[in-house]
């Protein structure tokens, strides 16, 4: 039976029957029933984000077993869904004291410092114990050093009876209430083999798909969102109302064990999963190997693999596998000296933001930008970033002033997630998005259904130097030399006033310019003589219709053999082409429809541009092949091929890489270790590849 027809079947039950008028055993068959498929309807919800009934629904069944676990307390499972819907709203978290203090870790930055520190500690071990000196070299354990907040739970006889953050190590706060509405938090330990009384520690946290989750559900309902993962579970946790905690999906990873009652084994590792094996989750990330020169180099591999990750991590913990000789290494000041945290370079830094400006793109796009006290983010010095648009900015409730968190990943522009609300001061200015544009004055159009606000005039010159500099960008016309000052100069001095300008221009025209010789400005000309015979593909992204990037340009000419059949193709015809929908048919159709336009693609084309489809854009592989318009996850480790190697596979066939599973995913393509994009990917019954089925598939 599906859950929904179960579902369905307790819902028919209870409308005829009466809970209280059932012997033990119906009732005991009653509550188990309702218990599964509570949990089923919670794995939906909260694992897979994909609920199958209403939350009304949902706590309908809910209230039944409330009520059968109130007539038969005796049958209460402790793990039972009741127990993690929250509780009434505390006034102010109990401070606790930890038994034994929450160390913090001692960082490192490179090999170099992981290497130190591990000879450091084993000169140490053989100086003070001989037993050490040409003997097995001690084993080490490789964590995700998960980027979330640390708790303490404490288990007694197998319950859960507290749960305290770490506060300042020595004494956090009690947060139990809701601890036990986070759904992977065993409210009772499995078997029976455990220590009557058990401290475990680890990390709370948001996975990626979660936190996504989370904010636009606090978009949705027009709430404040947070500015990333960690400070979503720091704040989840830290909510006085339980009942509020239980509808955020956080997750939890056991690291270590505190003080327990009971000998555990002498082996980190051990202890992790034994861990496991009582109920609680435990990273499946986590490595134990047998030498420096191996921690280090999965340590690397993680660096790269970061933002791959389900969840955040901010770099790797390497501790000493035997407990034995964690004890006898100790601590320093707060820092275990048998564990030690490889940092990865910072993403994300806070700074201050001065101002908020804006721009205007090529297609007239304003796009809010912050002004940065500028900061370091991984080696590179950052003053600007980008805000997206006007929601954006309202959403995260960013005010002038605030200190704001910055990211700024791989080749990604930097950008602002949000302010540190408990940072301001009270002199932090709200702000207002412009109602005409910063530069030609017109009056700012936001269309129905769209983010991005626009200036729509056709004769905003900011507008035209944006597009005249992606007119001879690289990937468009690629005209070498034609950059951003030169757009503007050129735009600015009125010598190109329509892009079809710049096919008129003269050897004397350029020498004119301020930094001109005579042989720059023949190179120029040459560059720009040379563009004329540009495949069409490129022409068609060159002039900047709104929604057409390179891909549809490529894909569009695939269908159409010149530029006159695409400006009077209709809707209908354009919406045939692969990856063309509905918005951009009516882009494209709607720029070919204005006359200035009209004219400019006549001009181009008299002035000796190519407007006509060269044989090989004709048979681009994208829209055909087994790969055409997919979309693919790529995870773990591959034999033959890097990963980067792997996603330009992809790419050239046709298929579109993403970085989650997801209902949209076609396929998941899984190396070793693949984590847990293959658990989700089997879950949803999405198609797994290895790297030779891939192969296969493309050949
Ligand atoms: S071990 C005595 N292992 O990192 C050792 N910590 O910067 C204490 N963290 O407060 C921690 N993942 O919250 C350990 N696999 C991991 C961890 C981890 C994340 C956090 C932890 C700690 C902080 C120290």
């Amino acid at each position: 039976m599906t859950l929904i027809d179960r579902t369905r079947a307790l819902q028919k039950r209870l409308a005829s029957e009466n809970p209280a008028d059932l012997d033990p055993d119906n009732a005991r068959v009653l509550l188990d029933e309702l218990s599964e498929v509570l949990l089923e309807h919670d794995e939906r919800y909260y694992g897979l984000d994909d609920p199958v009934i209403s939350d009304g629904e949902y706590d309908a069944l809910m209230a039944a077993l409330v009520h059968i676990e109130n007539l038969h307390p005796d049958m209460v499972d402790p793990n039972s869904p009741t127990k993690r819907v929250g509780s009434e709203p505390l006034s102010s978290f109990r401070k606790v004291d930890h038994p034994e203090p929450l160390l913090s870790l001692s960082n490192g930055f490179s090999g170099e410092d992981i290497r130190a520190w591990y000879e450091r500690n084993v000169r140490s071990l053989g100086s003070s114990d001989n037993s050490h000196e040409g003997g097995a070299l001690p084993k080490l354990v490789v964590e995700p050093k998960i980027d979330g907040v640390a708790l303490a739970l404490t288990y007694e006889n197998g319950d859960l009876v507290r749960a305290a953050t770490r506060g300042n190590g020595r004494t956090g706060e009690d947060v139990t209430e809701n601890v036990r509405t986070i759904r992977c938090v065993p409210l009772s330990l499995s078997g029976s083999d455990f220590p009557g009384r058990l401290e475990v520690r680890g990390e709370v946290y948001f996975s990626r798909s979660a936190f996504e989750r989370l904010n636009a559900r606090l978009e949705r309902d027009g709430s404040k969102l947070f500015a990333n993962a960690r400070n979503a579970a720091a704040g989840s946790l830290r909510q006085l109302d339980s009942r509020v905690t239980a509808r955020r999906p956080l997750s939890f990873y056991s690291y270590a064990t505190g003080p327990a009652s009971d000998t555990l084994s002498a082996s980190h590792f051990v202890r992790l999963q034994h861990l496991q094996k009582w109920g609680l989750p435990v990273s499946p990330d986590n490595r134990l190997v047998n030498s420096i020169d191996e921690a280090i180099s999965i340590a690397l591999a993680w660096a790269d693999r970061r933002d791959d990750m389900e969840y955040e991590i901010d770099g790797v913990v390497i501790k000493f596998d035997d407990t034995s000789v964690q004890n006898r290494l100790g601590s320093v000041s707060n820092a275990p000296r048998w564990a030690i945290a490889y940092k990865f370079p910072a993403q994300e830094v806070t700074t201050t933001l001065r101002d908020i400006v804006v721009n205007v793109g090529r297609t007239g796009q304003i796009t809010p930008e912050a002004i940065l006290e500028p900061v370091q983010i991984g080696g590179v010095r950052v003053s600007q970033a980008t805000l997206h648009n006007a929601d954006y900015v309202r959403s995260r409730d960013i005010r002038i002033g605030d200190t704001v968190v910055v990211k700024r990943a791989g080749d990604v522009i930097p950008q602002v997630l949000g302010p540190v609300p408990s940072a301001r001061s009270g002199s932090e200015q709200i702000w207002v998005f412009p109602t005409r544009c910063p530069v030609c004055g017109a009056p700012l159009e936001r269309l129905e259904g769209e983010a991005d606000t626009y200036c729509v005039s056709a004769d905003c010159p900011e507008q035209f130097v944006r597009l005249l500099e992606h007119f001879a960008s690289r990937n468009a016309m690629d005209i070498e030399g034609l950059g951003s000052r030169l757009a503007l100069q050129l735009a600015g001095g009125r010598l190109v006033r329509r892009l079809d300008d710049l096919y008129r221009l003269q050897l004397q025209d350029l020498m004119d310019l301020d930094g001109f010789g005579r042989k720059k400005a023949q190179n120029l000309l040459d560059g720009i003589v040379q563009s004329r015979d540009r495949p069409l593909s490129r022409l068609l992204f060159a002039l900047g219709i709104r929604h057409v990037g390179k891909t549809t340009s490529e894909s569009l000419v695939t269908q159409f053999d010149s530029i006159d059949s695409i400006a009077s193709a209709s809707i209908e015809v354009l919406q045939r082409v692969d990856g063309v929908g509905s918005v951009v048919a009516q882009s494209v159709h709607d720029w070919f429809e204005v006359e200035e336009n009209k004219r400019l693609v006549a001009a181009l084309a008299s002035l000796g541009v190519n407007t006509v489809r060269m044989d090989e854009e004709a048979h681009i592989q994208r829209s055909t092949g087994p790969l055409a318009g997919k979309t693919v996850v790529i995870t773990g480790t591959f034999e033959y091929m890097t990963r980067g190697e792997v996603e330009k596979l992809i790419a050239a066939h046709g298929g579109k890489t993403t970085s989650s599973v997801s209902r949209n995913t076609d396929y998941l393509v899984s190396g070793t270790s693949p984590g847990s994009k293959l658990a989700k990917a089997t879950e949803l019954g999405i198609p797994v590849l290895s790297e030779s089925d891939l192969k296969n598939m493309i050949s």
